[in-house]
Order: C-alpha cells, then structure tokens, then sequence
C-alpha cells in the first residue's frame, strides 16, 4: 500500500535532515535564488525550504496537500518572517499567475499518476513569471536501478524483493516523457542534470537498521510487512559487513525549464 502522508504516523517522515552540500552546489548553477520568491511544492517538512531561504531567496511558499507534512514545515520554520506555508495539491496549488521566480518539486512526481503529471507541469507554468524557472528533482527507473553498494544502500531492496521493480516502474517518471511533458505545455530550454546526493551517514549499522525500520524518507518501505524490512535489513547487514561511518547516498534527475 502506498505511503499515506495524512497519516499521524508518517509525522516527520520527511524531517531531522539538511540539504546537502553537493544539491546547494548543483542549484547555486542553475539559478540564482538571492531575492526571488520561490514555491517549493510538495515540500514535506520543508528541509528544502529551508535549503532556499539559507541561499537568499525572498520569500518560500511551501506547499503540499497533507497537513501532517506541513505540521512538520510549521515546526522545522518557526520564526522565520519569510516562509508561507499553504496547503494546496501540485495540479492546483491556488497560487497566483505568474508570482513565483522558481517552482521546485523534489520527489513529488513519482507520487503523481502518469496521467496528472503534464497537469502538475502547466500548474507550474501558470504560476511561473516569465522568465522564471522550473526545477524538477526525481528518481527515474534507471537511477533507482542501480545495484546495491555501501553507497548506494537502497539498491539492495532490489535484490531481495524483485517484485517492487514493477510497482517502481508503474510510478518512476521516464526522462523523455517528462522532457516532452515540459515542453508541452510550454518550457523553454529544458535541460536534464544527474545529481549524487548525500541522505545521511549512519556511525554504525544499528543506526541505519532503526531508519529502515521507521520507513523514514523511503516511501517504497512502505510496500513491505515488518518481517520484509528485517529480512532487508539482515541482507543488507550481511552485504556490507562491518563498515562503519556508512554514507548514503541517492541518484538523481534534475530537470528544468524556462517560462
Ligand atoms: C517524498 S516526499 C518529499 C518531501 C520533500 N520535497 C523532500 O524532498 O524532502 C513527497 C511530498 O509530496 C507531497 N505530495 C504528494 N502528492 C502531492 C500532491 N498531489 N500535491 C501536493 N503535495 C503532494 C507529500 O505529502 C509529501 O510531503
């Protein structure tokens, strides 16, 4: 069963962490952020937000449809004047035309069916200024298909449960359509960039086994019983062996394009 993000239980789900280093790096190329109004949709608990507001940006609205994740925005951004948080869905967020200099969405559209996703992309359209730019921040099939390794610890799912690479491919956005969905509905410039981004060092391996085992960020751990996850968990025990100071990392495709 699909993550459920109104669910009291999923409650800092996507929360406790900080942008990396190398995504800052990335983003301070493709945009410059200082003194824009930036809408970070589907935001969960505005860890990116954040990421904006710490490179200048103006203004972030944060949005996303489930009041859970914004609980977790509201806590993450006490205090700070220059955060909106709204509640809203990506294929109508109720922001204005044409008010917004970015439009960010990272790890959103895989959540979004095949279908509604050319109308998530002219929702971001509208709302762009012209000029302005769309970052889109996801995993394909092939980032995700990647084998296991110590830095790429989610790719060990696959070995044990091939089955989920048919729930992954139902859901994982392809590079080309989403190149084609972009300029359909009018981006300008549409450009693909591949991003290796640190989720999180973990000093031993109990510390990762207690985030597999909360289901934290990971939302395909959500397609497995307890027993599943502790059979994951002992086989990737088993592949790494005694490393200690794991860093995680994630694959990723970044597209943008120019209203
Ligand atoms: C995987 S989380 C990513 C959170 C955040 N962007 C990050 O990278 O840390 C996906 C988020 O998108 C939100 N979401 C999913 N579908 C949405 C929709 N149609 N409209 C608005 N938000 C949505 C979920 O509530 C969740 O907070």
């Amino acid at each position: 069963m699909p993550i459920n993000f109104n669910s009291p239980e999923n409650r800092h789900t996507y929360f406790g962490r900080e942008a990396q280093q190398e995504w800052f790096d990335l983003m301070q190329k493709l945009v410059e952020p200082r003194d824009k109004e930036i809408a970070d949709i589907g935001c969960g608990g505005g860890i990116y937000s954040l990421a904006w507001l710490k490179m200048g940006a103006k203004k972030v609205t944060c949005v996303d449809f489930s009041q859970q994740m914004l609980a977790d925005t509201v806590e993450n951004t006490q205090g700070l004047p220059n955060i909106v948080i709204k509640q809203g869905d990506a294929l109508c967020t109720g922001l204005p035309d044409s008010s917004q200099d970015i439009a960010f969405e990272r790890a959103l559209i895989h959540h979004i069916s095949q279908e509604n996703r050319t109308s998530c992309f002219a929702e971001a359209y509208r709302l762009l200024r012209s000029g302005g730019t769309y970052i889109l921040q996801d995993r394909t099939l092939q980032d995700i298909q990647r084998p296991g390794s110590p830095e790429h610890i989610r790719g060990y799912l696959f070995d044990i449960y091939p089955h989920l690479q048919y729930f992954e491919n139902q859901r994982r956005p392809d590079n080309i359509e989403v190149i084609d969905g972009l300029q359909s509905v009018g981006f300008k410039q549409v450009k693909v960039f591949s991003l290796l981004e640190k989720r999180t060092t973990y000093k031993n391996f109990l510390q990762l086994a207690a985030d597999f085992q909360a289901r934290k960020g990971r939302s395909i751990l959500h397609e497995l019983s307890d027993e599943e996850i502790a059979h994951l968990i002992r086989h990737i025990e088993k592949s790494l062996g005694a490393e200690t100071d794991i860093v995680e990392k994630d694959f990723w495709t970044i597209w943008t394009g120019i209203k």
